[in-house]
């Protein structure tokens, strides 16, 4: 929207002049389930069909009566919304039906995770990086401290003339001196060492084209260039790796092995010895990469990071804040390829479509109970989106988990059109990508296409905007593009989508493959 005749504009000035530019611009007035809706310039209500729906933030979709309902009855009745250090069992009344769904759903999972509440998604994901170190931290204590023991041990032994110092291939030793001066010379620069690498941050694991979140740690877990490496010096940095290839993870985490120094006296010499140094802090997953285009993880590539994470001793987290609550028709994604976390996080769809809210969970034998104060939040954990959230859950729990069959169905549904346009216009059309409510069209790269148009757009990474742009000008529906070229269009409706939301989709789509099949450039820009 531009601003009042006359008045400057201080939001999103670039933002909205560049959402003009790909006919994206309009503002929307009301919002119902999955209808948003603007008034045109002959003070009409327009409606439009939204398969953004919040970024999969709306499972329930915009407005649900009775999360409405719920809500007004909260305020109503005066809740407590913002009461920090009293108790809050709020907190824990979500954390229960979290545990008794994990139970359910995770195989050899026992439900024993403690959680933390945070404000947004990105802010879950960066609660998990610092309780990673918190855990990673403790595990440099007690090797130091063992270190630290073993070097008193030489001494006493030197001293004692009970062993002489040998050559060892790590650091070299002056000829000079006494048994006792090479020794505190060997203790020194391993010390030296040591502290230099005990001194650094850890390294990540994440997947290539991984969506953390935006903060100053979870955007080193984000992998798009543009946004990650203006901010790669204040944070720990990202080995990528790829899901495709689940073989490969072992040698790339073996090529950031690293050690510490010890020395130990056997048989009367004073030996050196590497302790392999826990540098990574933690492996971070997205059980279906959403903004990767909505790509699933292989159960090849769950079993692979899992055993990964077991052989290095760090945490492995299942970012569910995309593919949680329902969405994929189960309520952890993660579920559908066997893939058990040791942290969880939560975030979008529990907010309900009205309150921001997120949730951090970290399995009992790891969890630090000192982190339940290191890590707070003037509004998390509030009385008002807790209470949504509750509700949230008892929907989607009710009848036996019917919203989750819903999403399956629905899912199914839509994926199986999006594959019969797919089929029908191979030359355009890549692939459907997704499960259940989080799907994704990919259309075939356009950078070398014969209308300057579209081949101009597709270089500068526009073409998908521009799509967009024209689905909603023309077809009266809400898409956006996603996956690291903006090749892919998404789809996270809610469990609300009709069969005539769905046929409409479907029209739309055909008209978009068309156009690109006749290269008809410029009915593609505004
Ligand atoms: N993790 C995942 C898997 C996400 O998809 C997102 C956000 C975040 C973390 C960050 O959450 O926005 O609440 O800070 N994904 C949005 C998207 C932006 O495009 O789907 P946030």
């Amino acid at each position: 929207m531009s601003s009042p005749a006359g008045g400057s504009v201080f939001a999103d000035r670039v933002l909205n002049d560049w959402l003009n530019s790909v006919g994206l611009g309009i503002e929307y007035s009301r919002a119902e389930a999955n209808t948003l809706y603007f008034v045109d310039e002959d003070g009409e209500e327009v409606p439009v069909l939204d398969h953004v729906c919040g970024f999969g933030s709306l499972i329930f979709g915009h407005h649900h009566p009775d999360i409405t309902a719920h809500a007004k009855a909260a305020l109503d009745q005066q809740i407590p919304v913002y009461v920090p250090l009293s108790r809050q069992s709020h907190a824990n009344d979500i954390a229960a039906v979290l545990n008794a769904i994990l139970r359910r759903e995770i195989p050899g999972g026992d439900g024993d995770y403690a959680a933390i509440f945070a404000n947004s998604g990105a802010e879950a994901v960066e609660i998990c990086v610092k309780h990673a170190e918190l855990e990673r931290r403790a595990r440099i204590a007690k090797l130091t401290e063992e270190i630290g023991r073993n070097a008193q041990e030489a001494r006493e032994a030197v001293a004692a003339g009970r062993a002489t110092v040998a050559e060892n291939p790590y650091i070299q030793l002056g000829r000079e001196g006494g048994e006792t001066e090479r020794l505190e010379q060997l203790l020194a620069e391993a010390g030296r060492r040591n502290a230099d690498l005990i001194a650094k941050g850890p390294v990540h694991l994440a997947l290539e084209n991984a969506f953390h979140g935006k903060l100053v740690a979870s955007v080193q877990l984000t992998q798009n260039p543009h946004w990650r490496l203006p901010f790669t010096s204040l944070a720990s940095s990202t080995r990528f790796l790829r899901a495709d290839r689940p073989e490969a993870m072992k040698a790339a985490v073996e090529e950031l092995r690293t050690s510490l120094l010890d020395v130990l006296v056997d048989d009367g010499v004073v030996t050196v010895v590497e302790r392999d140094f826990p540098v990574i802090g933690a492996f971070f997953v997205e059980p279906v990469q959403g903004a990767n285009g909505m790509r699933p993880l292989t159960e090849a590539a769950a079993r692979e990071i899992r055993a990964v994470c077991d052989a290095v001793g760090c945490p492995l987290i299942v970012d569910e804040i995309h593919s949680g609550m329902g969405r994929t028709g189960a309520f952890f994604a993660g579920s559908h390829m066997g893939l058990r976390g040791d942290y969880y996080t939560l975030a979008k769809s529990i907010g309900g479509g009205i309150a921001k809210n997120a949730v951090a969970l970290f399995h009992r034998d790891r969890f630090r109970p000192e982190f339940e104060v290191m890590h707070s939040s003037t509004f998390a954990k509030d009385g008002f989106s807790a209470s949504i959230a509750l509700k949230v859950l008892e929907m989607l729990e009710a009848d036996d988990g019917r919203a989750y069959r819903v999403a399956a169905e629905r899912g199914d549904r839509l994926k199986e059109v999006l594959t019969t346009v797919a089929s029908d216009f191979p030359d355009v059309v890549d692939a459907v990508h997704g499960i259940g409510l989080m799907l994704a069209l990919e259309f075939k790269d356009q950078t070398r296409a014969a209308s300057e148009p579209l081949r101009e757009k597709a270089a500068s990474g526009m073409l998908g905007y521009c799509v967009a742009g024209l689905v909603l000008r023309e077809h009266r529906i809400r898409v956006l593009p996603v996956g690291p070229a903006g090749n892919s269009v998404r789809f996270e409706p809610s469990i609300y989508l009709t069969d005539a939301d769905i046929a409409r989709t479907e029209n739309a789509l055909r008209d978009v493959c068309t156009i690109l099949r006749a290269q008809d450039g410029d009915r593609l820009t505004p």
